[in-house]
């Protein structure tokens, strides 16, 4: 039977209609958590490298790192294994099976011990026959599929596009939606079909796909290099296809995740700020058993995560690029507003910039209190058309949040 057609025969009259967003009560803030894959990757190698592969004891490990390191005090809440903790094959029943050396008591055993730290755990499909490592995919199986994970006590499922045709994803990602709804487990739903569709050329439907996940790729995977972190910030400072607008309260544009090594630390503020001020899930994908403090330290920045988790959920946006220095803001349910002011220049140089609110669409005539979004520390208070002067490092940001003054009684 050609694709399509199943997906038609197994969704008619099953989905409900005129709906209007997801509605699994979840999400309602950007996601935060930690997943293997930027740093773990499809390493399944426990032989030659146990303490790296992917493997119940890792994700078992970096629960207890979530857990005692500060990580989930600070908000991080999700634990997701990426690809590869499937076996080669489905059971004798075609149920989904992990790697029964790598996962030895069971996907069951594995949430439970999550659970047990206070936290949720995540996993990762595929729509299509396969998963990109080339693992048995969901294709023909996603009810079973679904029904499978909320038995496990999965409360996140990351669903990949990898091995399907591109024009099946909007009934193929609908269908898994239901059968994750018709489980009765809130289960949050990642999906990557905008950024296959765009990688074909298609313009994704960014309106039904917010009607069906939480969280949706819209670029390519990111990896942990400065130009692979900043081609990302730029691509959503140039809003492709306007999806900026579709974030909010139980669906978000997702850039993918936060990383060290690669990165020095002047660039991790880079990444910290842009993924606070695009209201993305800060999902990092990193070895906390073994992370320098300064990066501990960003990554659970109260006053960061603030901003990333503030309840009106505005993405923020890019609203001027001159040369290396692009400005971006978000407004914030308290009446404030996050500027980033971004360097990204490769030569090296620190630059300054001059601007006034006005110029950036901050126009209250009693002015603002300026503190700075990382340490909240007081700078001065500026009126709309006062100049604002800042010295930005190479590879650097500098994040103000403004609060319009109240009148003087
Ligand atoms: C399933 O969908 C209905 C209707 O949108 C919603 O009210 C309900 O909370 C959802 N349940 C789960 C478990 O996601
Ligand atoms: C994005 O929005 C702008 C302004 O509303 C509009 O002019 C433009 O055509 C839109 N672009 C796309 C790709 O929808
Ligand atoms: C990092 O933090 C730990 C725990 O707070 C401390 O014991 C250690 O000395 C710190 N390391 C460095 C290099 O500052
Ligand atoms: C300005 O902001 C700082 C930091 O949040 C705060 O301590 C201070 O009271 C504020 N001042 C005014 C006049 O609102």
């Amino acid at each position: 039977m050609h694709r399509t057609m199943y997906w038609i025969l197994i969704v008619l009259g099953a989905l409900p209609v005129h709906v209007t967003s997801l509605d699994n009560g979840l999400a309602l803030t950007p996601p935060m958590g930690w997943l293997t894959w930027e740093r773990f990757r499809c390493n399944t190698d426990c032989v030659n490298d146990p303490d790296n592969c992917i493997s119940e004891k890792l994700i078992m490990q970096m629960a207890d790192a979530m857990a005692s390191q500060g990580y989930k005090d600070a908000g991080y809440e999700y634990v997701i294994i990426d690809d590869c903790w499937l076996a080669r094959q489905r059971d004798a029943k075609g149920n989904l099976q992990p790697d029964p050396e790598r996962f030895p008591h069971g996907i069951k055993y594995l949430a439970d011990y999550v659970h047990s730290k206070g936290l949720k755990f995540g996993i990762y499909e595929d729509f299509g026959s396969e998963t990109c490592g080339g693992f048995p995919g969901s294709e023909f199986h996603m009810k079973q599929d679904a029904y499978t994970f909320a038995a496990w006590g999965i409360d996140y499922l990351k669903f990949d596009g990898c091995f399907s045709d591109v024009r099946d994803m909007p009934i193929g990602y609908a269908a898994m939606g239901h059968f994750l709804n018709k489980t009765g487990r809130p289960i949050v739903y990642s999906c990557e079909w905008p950024l296959y569709q765009a990688f074909k050329g298609i313009k994704p439907d960014y309106a039904a796909i917010k009607e069906t996940c939480n969280l949706w790729r819209n670029y390519g995977d990111i990896q942990d290099s400065w130009a692979s972190m900043i081609g990302t910030v730029n691509y959503y400072g140039q809003d492709v296809d306007n999806f900026t607008q579709y974030a909010g309260p139980g669906g978000w544009n997702d850039p993918d995740m936060a990383s060290d090594y690669s990165l020095s630390y002047v660039e991790e503020r880079v990444q910290m700020a842009m993924w606070c001020i695009m209201a993305s899930p800060l999902i990092m994908s990193n070895d906390l058993r073994n992370i320098r403090n300064v990066s501990k330290a960003l990554l659970q920045n109260r006053n960061l995560i603030r901003i990333n988790q503030d309840p009106l959920g505005k993405q923020g946006a890019m609203i001027t690029k001159n040369g290396q220095i692009s400005i971006w803001t978000k407004p914030l349910s308290t009446g404030g507003i996050v500027v980033a002011c971004l360097n990204q220049g490769d030569d090296g140089r620190p630059r300054k910039i001059k601007f006034t609110l006005n110029e950036i669409g901050l126009t209250k005539q009693n002015g603002y209190n300026i503190s700075d979004a990382f340490t909240m520390r007081y700078m001065t208070v500026a009126k709309p058309n006062s100049n604002i002067v800042m010295a930005i490092d190479p590879h650097g940001v500098q994040m103000i949040l403004a609060m319009p003054l109240r009148k003087r009684k």
